[in-house]
Order: C-alpha cells, then structure tokens, then sequence
C-alpha cells in the first residue's frame, strides 16, 4: 500500500485516471484542496477545506472486468460505516453508496474504471468524508449535509482517519475480489435504511416508485411498483 500526498488538485479521481499506467496498485492518492471534485451522476463535489478527506484509490485487481469490481463502492460503504460506529455513531446507508448519519449524507462515494483496448488497466475508488465542517459551510450544499466533527463534538484527526479507513478496507479487499458482495450482504443490509420503505429512484432519466423490498446477492436494489419488480443496478434514491 503506498500513499501519494497532492497539495491542491481539481480531481482526485481525475489524477488517478490520467496517470493510471503509472500508479501501483493499492495507492491511495489524496489532498488538502480538491478544486473540481466530482461526483456521481455528472454532480460536483464541493470543497468544504483541509480538514476533510478528498482521496481516490487506484486498484488494479486484473485486466478482465469482474462483476465484483462494480461492488467495490458498497464494501467501502460498509467499510466506512464500521468506523463511523467506533464513534458511537449509527451511519445508515443509503443504496448504493451514500452513507447518512441522523439523515444527512456524510461521505459520497464515485468508482470509475479506466479501460483501454478492452483491458482494464485500473479502478479508481474515490471518496469524500466529511470530517471538520462547520453548518455555514455545509449550507453551500444542496442536501442535507453533515460532518464527523458536528456529530460526534470532537475535532477529527485527518491523517489518522484515511489511515484506519485504508487499512481496514485492506483488511478484507483480496477476500472480497474473490467473493464479491456476499461477502458483506448482511452487514450492507444491517445497514440499509431504506429497505422496507416507498422510495422513488431515479433511473437516468427515468423515475421509479416502488417498495424497496431487498437488495440482490449481488448488491442491485430490489424495487416492487405495482407488482412489477426491478432489479437495479444503478440510481440513485431520491
Ligand atoms: C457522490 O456522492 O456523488 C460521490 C462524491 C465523490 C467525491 C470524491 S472526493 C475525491 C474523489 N475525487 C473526485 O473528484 N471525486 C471523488
């Protein structure tokens, strides 16, 4: 595992990608002040200061695309709730990435992969955590938004945050490339605030609303409208 430290970059994710040949497998590569961060479904992702974690984290786990490799942002999800719980807190998640504490999102999550001549040459598994915010500056967010420092009181150490998240998503990384989501299914689903609920997803362009009846044992969303079932690989719930 090897750390790359930028001081000011527009994109971790971007980083990464573009210098995706040149980077070891299992680097994290991170910053104090990310300039265009991006996020899932063509959104940004603002800069909220230092103090907070912008990082993407290269993986090379072989040149054929496996189905497991798309369930890479759900083990770090569950990853990253485990830790949240070291500090008392109850993180729920919100399928398929987004982590929540008492409501607001605290971490978001964007993985994507660089293919080149139908090989893939990596996966970059970026990440944003908020850590040392305050409400002025979470009010510049669209949605309901939170921060580890807000929730728990205390001010949070950066560095020794990534490092615990880093090292225990590579406690179990090799284990979950070779098994995939069932690997984590029960503690994804422990987890997994919405289930049970009336939820609308949106689908690109479409919209759906159904009951959220379960999530597959490969992590896609089991959604019943009117007793039709989707199976859901992608959206997002709004
Ligand atoms: C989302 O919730 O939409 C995903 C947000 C992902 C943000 C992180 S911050 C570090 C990395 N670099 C980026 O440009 N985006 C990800």
């Amino acid at each position: 595992m090897k750390y790359i430290f930028l001081e000011e970059i527009d994109s971790t994710n971007k980083y990464a990608k573009e210098n995706i040949n040149s980077i070891e497998d299992k680097t994290v590569i991170y910053t104090n002040k990310q300039t265009a961060g991006r996020g899932r479904l063509q959104r940004s992702w603002n800069y909220l200061g230092a103090n907070n974690i912008y990082a993407s984290i290269v993986l090379k786990p072989g040149k054929v695309m496996k189905e497991n490799y798309s369930n890479l942002t759900q083990y770090l999800c569950v990853v990253m709730s485990e830790l949240f719980e070291e500090y008392s807190l109850v993180p729920k998640i919100k399928w398929p990435n987004d982590i929540q504490i008492n409501g607001k999102k605290i971490s978001g999550i964007l993985a994507e992969g660089v293919v080149r001549k139908n090989s893939l040459d990596g996966i970059v598994l970026g990440f944003g955590v908020n850590l040392n915010t305050s409400d002025n500056l979470l009010n510049m967010i669209n949605q309901p938004a939170t921060s580890l420092n807000i929730e728990t009181g205390l001010e949070i150490d950066k560095e020794k945050f990534l490092n615990q998240l880093i090292n225990k998503f590579f406690l179990l990384y090799d284990k979950f490339i070779e098994e995939g989501f069932l690997l984590i299914k029960d503690d994804y689903i422990r987890r997994a605030g919405f289930l049970n609920n009336i939820i609308s997803v949106r689908v690109f362009d479409k919209e759906i609303t159904g009951l959220a009846a379960g999530i597959t044992d490969n992590g896609a969303l089991r959604l019943i409208e009117n007793n039709n079932e989707h199976i859901l690989l992608v959206g997002d719930i709004l």
